[in-house]
């Protein structure tokens, strides 16, 4: 394959376009981020990477909380529109129609219509340049229940969620395999009887 080489450039692709809440019950705002991902397993961190420039930087700077909610294909229009405007003149989740409800573990508001939510807590701040990069443990899991199976076992492919690559959205489709399973072992063709 003939590959052009360019300068290093933040082209990691695709990523999850997430909705940060932040703030409280009261007052609380909500921005999208794809700057983000897990970073341990245990315990289960995170990271977001803010600019200073946003409300929801301001926002969590003093409550050292935020929320990461997972979002979905139906979801999209909103999760662009969280992007591009800033929570110091709206409400987004009045201009959403987001229903707000309380989280188990941290002070920030959970956005009902996503899937899956993550409660965290910062435990790092790290001035990277142009972004500052929160990481955070996450305290709590919201799992929409209608996604747990009945052996307790989370289906997200039930969940439309939304991807973000290079500037453009998209809806995450087939599956294509499972983890491990390029090392199971293929069933043998039955053999037929004669
Ligand atoms: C798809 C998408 C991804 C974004 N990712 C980030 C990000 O990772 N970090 C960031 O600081 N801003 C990011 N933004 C921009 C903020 O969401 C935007 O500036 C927003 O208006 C901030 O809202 P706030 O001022 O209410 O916090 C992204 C915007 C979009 C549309």
């Amino acid at each position: 394959m003939a590959k052009q080489i360019w300068k290093g450039g933040a082209l990691l692709a695709p990523l999850p376009a997430v909705l940060i809440t932040s703030g409280d019950m009261e007052n609380s705002n909500i921005a999208t981020v794809a700057w983000t991902g897990i970073v341990n397993t245990i315990p289960p961190k995170t990271y977001i990477s803010l600019r200073k420039s946003r409300y929801s930087y301001e926002l969590i700077e003093k409550s050292r909380e935020f929320v990461i909610n997972l979002t979905t294909a139906e979801m999209v229009r909103k999760v662009d529109y969280c992007g591009i405007y800033t929570g110091r003149k709206v409400d987004k989740f009045q201009k959403c129609g987001f229903t707000k409800e309380a989280a188990s573990a941290v002070a920030a508001p959970l956005i009902g219509e996503s899937p899956l939510s993550l409660e965290c807590r910062v435990t790092d701040m790290t001035d990277l340049g142009t972004h500052v990069m929160l990481l955070a443990d996450i305290l709590a899991t919201d799992v929409d229940e209608t996604l747990v199976d009945a052996d307790g076992k989370l289906n997200l492919s039930r969940a439309h969620l939304a991807a973000y690559a290079h500037g453009e959205y998209f809806a995450l489709g087939k599956k294509i395999g499972s983890f491990g399973f390029s090392a199971k072992k293929k069933k043998k063709p039955v053999k037929k009887g004669k």
